[in-house]
């Protein structure tokens, strides 16, 4: 694996199987109680810009499990907040910490951290990615399903960095993937069009989120409105009204469907309640997997 973890698309298939067993075996040591404190003395940044419940709380756990600590960098408390430029911070943090995770906006801030900073660089959510979440969910799905390969997983929602991510995957791995979106909400054209070329199973755009759905193994939704997006939150709704995962979408996949949220969710938005709290959802298994996927990742890139 590359020095940092900045996108799904720059790993190699060898990098998926080794995070995928990796987080297997910690995942099993942790539930027999089994010693695994393999980062002992290890000290790790997490400097968030946005929001975050599940991605803050996995990596500090995560860490702690593993032997060693994390900071919480709230960037409004720290002199990043006030001006002081990424090439500084970057290169000034490298001497205390081992690795650094960080949560913003822009993905070219990341990518500039990365440069400059001479440990690992972790990407934990932009506008533009979110590769540990994809990460983790590809984790979901091979407990689920024994494996992602061949299924068809099926995105209805926004365009955004979850959607981005999905195309990254689809265009490394081995598995299908529709993506429904409003005319104007498409995942980024760049991205998309890469994918699409690269692809190993496919990927399809529809308007229509039943078409998406049709045969699908896996289905997949997200907020309608992204963290930065919260001006646009009602305008949003009216336009993504017909893009709800609910029971008639459920009903138009495999019988066997999975569905999926990256969290958090809106009921009765993208997604119903009757859908998220049912027998299809699996969205607190792979909340709880982002731990063993973090997890994973911080050991190979220690
Ligand atoms: N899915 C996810 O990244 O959640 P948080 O925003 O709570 O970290
Ligand atoms: N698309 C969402 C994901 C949150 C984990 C956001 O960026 O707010």
């Amino acid at each position: 694996m590359k020095k940092d973890l900045l996108s799904i698309y720059e790993l190699e298939a060898s990098d998926f199987e080794k995070i995928f067993a990796k987080a297997g075996r910690l995942k099993k040591a942790l539930k027999t109680g089994r010693p695994h404190a393999s980062l002992k003395g290890k000290t790790l940044g997490m400097i968030f810009d946005k929001s975050s419940t599940r991605t803050r709380i996995s990596f500090e756990v995560g860490m702690y499990q593993l032997g060693g600590i994390a900071l919480f960098l709230n960037s409004r408390d720290t002199q990043i907040g006030r001006g002081e430029i990424i090439a500084d911070s970057a290169r000034m943090m490298s001497r205390y910490l081992d690795a650094i995770m960080i949560r913003t906006y822009a993905q070219a801030s990341v990518e500039e951290f990365a440069k400059y900073a001479t440990i690992p660089v972790i990407n934990g959510l932009t506008d533009l990615l979110h590769p540990c979440q994809i990460l983790s969910d590809l984790f979901t799905i091979i407990e689920k399903k024994g494996s992602y390969e061949g299924l068809k997983v099926a995105y209805i929602g926004d365009g955004n960095n979850i959607a981005n991510s999905w195309i990254e995957a689809a265009a490394r791995l081995p598995f299908q993937l529709a993506i429904a979106c409003p005319d104007g909400y498409d995942p980024d054209a760049r991205i998309m069009a890469r994918g699409m070329k690269e692809s190993k199973l496919g990927i399809e755009l529809y308007r229509d989120p039943m078409e998406a759905a049709a045969n699908a193994d896996i289905i997949y939704t997200d907020v309608w409105a992204s963290m930065g997006q919260e001006n646009e939150q009602e305008s949003r709704k009216k336009v993504f009204k017909n893009f709800q995962v609910n029971r008639k979408i459920v009903k138009n996949a495999n019988k066997d469907v999975i569905v999926m949220h990256c969290l958090p969710a809106h009921r009765g938005e993208e997604i119903t309640a009757d859908v998220i709290d049912g027998p299809h959802s699996v969205v607190i298994d792979e909340a709880e997997n982002r731990l063993h996927v973090q997890k994973a990742i911080l050991e190979i890139l220690l």
